[in-house]
């Protein structure tokens, strides 16, 4: 593992860190010597992290964030802004996907969604930025995923936030190039975590016994069981990408982790949109 020269060392701020690639950043940024703020919105998770943290003497600080709680917001960033006195790099990380028909997942379950994997962002983001603004340095690192450039059916809630994140970092990434703060987005393919189990955990439906999208739920379901272990890495492997994202001097806009994150997004952009719907149909083996 590469380590931190003294001048390279960052201060970190990080959503999202009970699990997968949250709490593998945390470990791999706080290893190679940067400070690290890990947050967590569960008061148990916290408590796990604080365990975690102690080998680090004081380069790892704990915290309760909710990304959907504006409060808890300000509080740890008046704490970075008041023991640092800066913030290097922000690593919206926090997130879950929202499964279910279009039709059928609730206008409730659509605003959560978009409460924690775009406004959560936007609204850490908006914080952190008159920091970096006046530093004239600072990175904001997005987790977004290969679903910000194609959409899976029976997962469009989570495709669409996804699609948006997207969207909102390339405005931010022009607006801030006067004050050289880089926007990063990191795009993970499938990743073991306890993603896919929430996916699972959050849907409302995925068509019951006579809803129109019964058969589509349980083909996408057989995709996932037969595909997600095939081509899946380890939250680690997009830890490193972001430990890049982190220290290099010129970091690229997007770091795609996974073969599928690689491919797909060319695929997309140079195949009709019905010969790309006849792909779909044929990796869910639908007629
Ligand atoms: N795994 C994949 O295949 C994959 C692929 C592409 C992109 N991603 C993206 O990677 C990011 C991390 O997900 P993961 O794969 O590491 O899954 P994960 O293990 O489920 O971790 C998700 C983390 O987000 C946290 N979180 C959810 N809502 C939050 C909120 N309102 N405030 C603060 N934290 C919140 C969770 O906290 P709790 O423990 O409290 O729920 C957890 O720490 C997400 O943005 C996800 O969309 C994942």
């Amino acid at each position: 593992m590469t380590s931190a020269s003294p001048s390279s060392k960052k201060i970190v701020l990080i959503t999202g860190c009970s699990s997968g690639i949250g709490f593998a950043t945390a470990d791999v940024l706080a290893n190679a010597g940067h400070t690290v703020y890990a947050t967590a919105r569960r008061t148990e998770s916290v408590a796990q992290l604080e365990t975690w943290a102690q080998p680090f003497a004081g380069r790892a600080i704990v915290e309760q964030l909710d990304v959907t709680d504006i409060a808890s917001i300000e509080r740890v960033v008046e704490r970075i802004q008041s023991e640092q006195g800066r913030i290097d790099c922000v690593v919206n990380n926090a997130g879950y996907g929202q499964a279910g028909p279009v039709e059928e997942v609730s206008l409730d379950a659509w605003r959560k969604q978009f409460e924690t994997n775009l406004f959560g962002v936007a609204a850490v983001t908006q914080r952190v930025l008159p920091m970096m603004r006046s530093q004239r340095s600072g990175r904001v690192i997005n987790v977004s995923s290969v679903v910000a450039h194609l959409s899976l059916p029976m997962m469009g809630p989570y495709c669409a936030s996804k699609h948006a994140l997207d969207a909102m970092s390339l405005a931010l990434r022009v607006e801030l190039a006067p004050y050289h703060v880089d926007v990063v987005m990191i795009e993970p393919g499938p990743i073991e975590t306890e993603f896919r189990p929430n996916v699972d955990h959050n849907l409302e439906s995925k068509g019951d016994e006579n809803s129109p999208y019964k058969r589509l739920g349980d083909a996408m379901d057989s995709y996932w069981n037969r595909s997600f272990g095939k081509t899946a890495a380890k939250p680690i492997a997009v830890a490193r990408a972001i430990q890049k994202a982190v220290e290099s001097k010129r970091p690229k806009t997007r770091y795609r982790i996974t073969a599928p994150a690689k491919f797909a997004p060319h695929l997309v952009s140079h195949l009709p949109d019905r010969l790309l719907d006849r792909i779909i149909h044929w990796q869910l083996k639908l007629k």
